[in-house]
């Protein structure tokens, strides 16, 4: 009895230091901010009023103001064409996004809806949803992207949902330090051309603990970029998380390189590719090295391993041996269900072949329970422990 009394008032303690604590971490996230609220700027939650010079005088005062500011997006349903966000800023910048955003049918500006562009101190937060509206898009092709982050240093990212974009839901370039997490992005999986994130040019990015279900990669790592990590990441349906595509563009052999990813603790469920490089065969140079694939959990997955130098989604292709070096590529701990039966595909350039590839504990199997296999061509490097399909490194 008296046990249970203790018990309880543990609880209780326990509750009370936990309810605390949040408040003090949403307390913090305002602390010392000046609030900039759209509405004051004549924003109107109707769901069809274009408040986008609302939402940007907001954001042009809390970046005249020196200290920390915040735009804030209350509840309700919102609706801006294009707008761009711009930096540099006086002190450090919130967007916090508490209701839905949406786009007219047809935006002004056919490559990007909403972008955020060189700004040192960034939060994008809220709970809110950006919905692109795909399904209103007046063009028979993809078009913009729903949030674009452009040289911002300094980003979190964070606790937001991006829904039915009319192109990637979300691109990272040329930023640096930049930590997205609790991330929900959705969008069908028969949409074009729907990358969940796409991150190019830039270093030190993180994404962890989100949710991405989409028509096209989950998230894609693209050139110039270096000490990227992914990790509790779900994906599917889409296509995986890609290296690539490499080697489309000439002359760009500077800029057709990554470095330094890691990939661990995510699960793929239903989608095209797993994890994935994709490289043009094409005479266009570049290089990716010191990547690894750990603690990943393939569940019926069409490609679950595979690297691809002869990457055509639309074929005729020019086909030459890829000139993109692939080195150093570790899949450590990667285990489940593969819906084709080579579950493990290394493909490599005839030009260069793939160098240090290590596979260790491969445990695959083919969804209808029978043994899958591998393919190599032009791969080198070892094998440890467990090895299922059997290895042809
Ligand atoms: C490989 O990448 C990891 C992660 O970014 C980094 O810590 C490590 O230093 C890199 N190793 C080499 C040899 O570049
Ligand atoms: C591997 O690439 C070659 C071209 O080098 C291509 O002809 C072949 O179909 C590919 N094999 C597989 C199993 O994808």
């Amino acid at each position: 009895m008296e046990g249970k009394v203790v018990l309880r008032f543990g609880t209780i303690v326990s509750l009370l230091l936990l309810v605390a604590l949040v408040g003090a971490t949403i307390a913090n996230a305002y602390s010392n901010a000046k609030v900039f609220d759209v509405r004051r700027y004549g924003a109107k939650p109707d769901g069809k009023s274009d408040s986008s010079e609302a939402f940007l005088a907001a954001w042009n005062d809390a970046c005249k103001y020196e200290g920390k500011a915040r735009v804030v997006v209350p509840p309700g349903e919102f609706v801006t064409d294009a707008i761009m966000f711009l930096g540099p800023c006086k002190g450090s910048m919130g967007f916090i996004m508490k209701g839905r955003l949406s786009p007219p049918d047809r935006l002004s500006d056919s490559g990007k809806w909403i972008t955020f562009r060189y700004v040192n101190g960034l939060m994008v937060s809220g709970h809110g949803t950006f919905d692109g509206r795909s399904y209103a898009d007046p063009s028979p092709k993809p078009s913009a992207m729903s949030l674009r982050f452009e040289f911002i240093n300094d980003g979190v990212i964070s606790h937001i949902r991006s829904v039915n974009s009319r192109n990637a839901h979300m691109q990272i370039y040329g930023c640096n330090k930049i930590r997205m997490h609790n991330i929900l992005i959705k969008a069908p999986g028969n949409s074009k051309n729907t990358d969940g994130i796409k991150i190019g040019a830039s270093t030190d990015v993180h994404v962890t603990n989100s949710v991405i279900g989409t028509g096209d990669d989950c998230i894609a790592i693209l050139g110039k970029s270096s000490d990227i990590h992914v990790s509790q990441v779900f994906c599917g349906p889409g296509h995986g998380i890609s290296i690539g595509s490499m080697g489309y563009y000439p002359n760009n052999e500077k800029n057709d390189v990554v470095t330094g990813v890691t990939v661990t603790d995510c699960t793929f469920r239903g989608t095209t590719d797993g994890v994935r490089i994709k490289t043009w065969a094409t005479p266009n140079a570049g290089l990716v090295q010191n990547l690894t694939f750990s603690n990943i959990h393939l569940d019926s997955v069409d490609n679950p391993i595979i690297i691809d130098q002869e990457y055509c989604p639309k074929p005729p292709c020019n086909q030459v041996p890829s000139h993109i070096r692939i080195e150093d590529v570790t899949y450590d701990n990667v285990w489940g269900t593969s819906r084709s039966a080579v579950a493990v595909k290394l493909n490599c350039s005839k030009m260069y072949g793939c160098k240090g590839l290590v596979l260790k504990d491969i445990n695959m199997i083919q969804k209808n329970g029978l043994d899958a296999t591998s393919f190599c061509s032009n791969a080198v490097g070892a094998t440890h422990g467990v090895q299922k399909p059997s290895p042809c490194l």
